[in-house]
């Protein structure tokens, strides 16, 4: 059965054009003028856009003593919902735990996905069974290892074990990603502004401020250029740290920074909220700042120096949130986004001319699937790529709210936020899991995506390092010892 999508306008990260799109067998088979299929969806007043790729959430996450509430099913709904086609999760092995056995856990749990998925494989410790293993999570599909600077005496690395991994990942053409926010200096906060009566939810931020986030991504970004390895920096979230990778980046170094939709649009006069609970609802590391940051992000996006938009979907209901009253340091840490993403960063991106509709699909699908090596299988509209599509309709509105959301959990951080530009129809592999704005996702139609390492930026960097290595300078004769 072939589907064709007619009468839309194409929009991809560089080119705005008319035509229909031809689908057989969950591939993209034509693009052109007057094409012909056996059901058609008119896409009539709409764009044509490559499916959102969520490159940072965390589903059925066991932290803080619980279990984020979105597991692979509800999540993966959430995000089809809004317009997004493929999540990457990170796998947590436990410290000690052999990588390949977490890889199991996380494989049963993303079972039940709806849209395709992938993994990040997360280094909470470090030791020789650890360096083999991640050989075989390349192998497995893997090609991006994540490590926490932050979370001290649960994920946390240090700087040796971090530049151990990181070379470790340049050996195999993987990136390493980093949590930015130097977890020493947060958990001294912290134990001072308890100490000083600081219990709420609003100490969390005062706990970690921008300083923190800017100097650890600094220090990742210094130790990836001694290993030799590109840096992926996720939640990038102000303007510190947004500094340290705009720097890199003009001095030519492979690093990449993700802001949140959160920190886009949300800033930390919400933690001063008198209500405890939409404080505590709103705790994420790293926190929402003060405004000033909203501008430097955005520029960010404008300007390329910031590549990709997430959302680290890690959603606690609000008893969830409760197991932090009186004392802020145990409000389980993580915000939902997953099916507002699109729809709010249209709406606050493209509808105010901040960034253009291939800058939207650049840093919501493109370029996510460029630095993760999956590109063009994801993150295109190209004969032969996978039909995860979007057709948008700019004119379709709707309020948020957590009483129609999709998500598992009793609120959203979006509430009452107004978006003009919705999905109509999204495409997962050519199912039609939205259709005209009515969800009818599978669960287990997600498969998993495996993604090669050596990228070409791998391969590139490798290449540069190896030509500037140190070596030693050959000379002709060696002077007598004690002349
Ligand atoms: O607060 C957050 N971001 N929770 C999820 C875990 C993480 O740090 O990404
Ligand atoms: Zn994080
Ligand atoms: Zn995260
Ligand atoms: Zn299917």
């Amino acid at each position: 059965m072939r589907k064709v999508i007619k009468n839309g306008t194409i929009v991809t990260a560089d080119l705005t054009y008319k035509a229909d799109v031809l689908i057989e067998e969950g591939k993209i088979c034509a693009i052109g003028p007057d094409l012909s299929g056996d059901e058609v969806i008119d896409a009539a007043g709409c764009y044509i856009m490559p499916g959102g790729i969520d490159p940072h959430t965390h589903l059925e996450m066991p932290f803080m003593g619980t279990y984020s509430s979105d597991d692979f099913a509800s999540g993966t709904k959430a995000a089809l919902a809004g317009g997004t086609t493929m999540v990457v999760d990170f796998a947590l092995p436990n410290p000690g735990q052999s990588l390949l056995d977490a890889l199991k856990v996380w494989d049963n749990k993303s079972a039940q996905a709806a849209c395709d998925y992938s993994f990040h494989m997360a280094i909470t410790w470090w030791d020789e069974q650890v360096f083999d293993e991640m050989k075989a999570v390349t192998e497995r599909g893997i090609n991006t290892f994540k490590h926490f600077m932050a979370y001290k005496g649960s994920l946390m690395v240090n700087d040796d074990e971090m530049f151990s991994s990181f070379k470790r990942c340049a050996e195999l053409g993987a990136t390493p990603l980093v949590h930015a926010e130097n977890g020493d200096l947060v958990a001294e906060m912290s134990a001072k502004l308890l100490a000083e009566g600081n219990t709420g939810p609003e100490a969390h931020a005062y706990s970690r401020p921008a300083q923190v986030e800017g100097e650890a991504t600094n220090r990742a970004i210094m130790i990836a250029d001694m290993a030799g390895a590109p840096l992926y920096v996720v939640h990038t979230s102000c303007e510190e740290s947004h500094e340290a990778i705009r720097r890199a980046k003009m001095n030519g170094k492979r690093v990449w920074g993700e802001p949140l939709i959160q920190h886009l649009v949300l800033d930390e006069s919400e933690y001063a909220h008198p209500d405890w609970d939409h404080a505590a609802r709103r705790v994420m590391s790293p926190p929402f700042r003060d405004k000033k940051h909203q501008d430097s992000l955005w520029a960010g996006l404008a300007s390329g120096t910031l590549s990709c938009v997430a959302t680290d979907h890690c959603a606690f209901t609000t008893e969830q949130k409760r197991y932090g009253i009186g004392d802020f340091t145990k409000i389980p840490n993580g915000t939902g986004g997953l099916e507002d993403r699109l729809p709010v960063l249209w709406s606050k991106g493209v509808n105010t001319g901040r960034i253009t509709m291939n800058e939207f699909v650049a840093v919501t699908s493109t370029n996510i699937a460029k630095v993760l090596n999956c590109y063009p299988q994801k993150g295109a509209v190209l004969v032969g790529a996978d039909a995860d599509l979007v057709v948008w309709d700019p004119e379709a509105t709707k309020t948020i709210a957590a009483d129609t959301q999709v998500s598992a959990i009793d609120y959203n951080v979006f509430e009452g936020i107004e978006v003009k530009g919705l999905p109509k129809y999204v495409l997962t592999r050519g199912f039609v899991a939205v259709d005209q704005g009515r969800l009818q996702a599978q669960e287990g139609h997600g498969q998993f995506v495996a993604r090669d390492p050596n990228g070409t930026v791998n391969t590139a960097l490798s290449k540069w390092k190896d030509l500037t290595a140190p070596r030693p300078v050959v000379r002709s004769g060696i002077p007598a010892s004690g002349v």
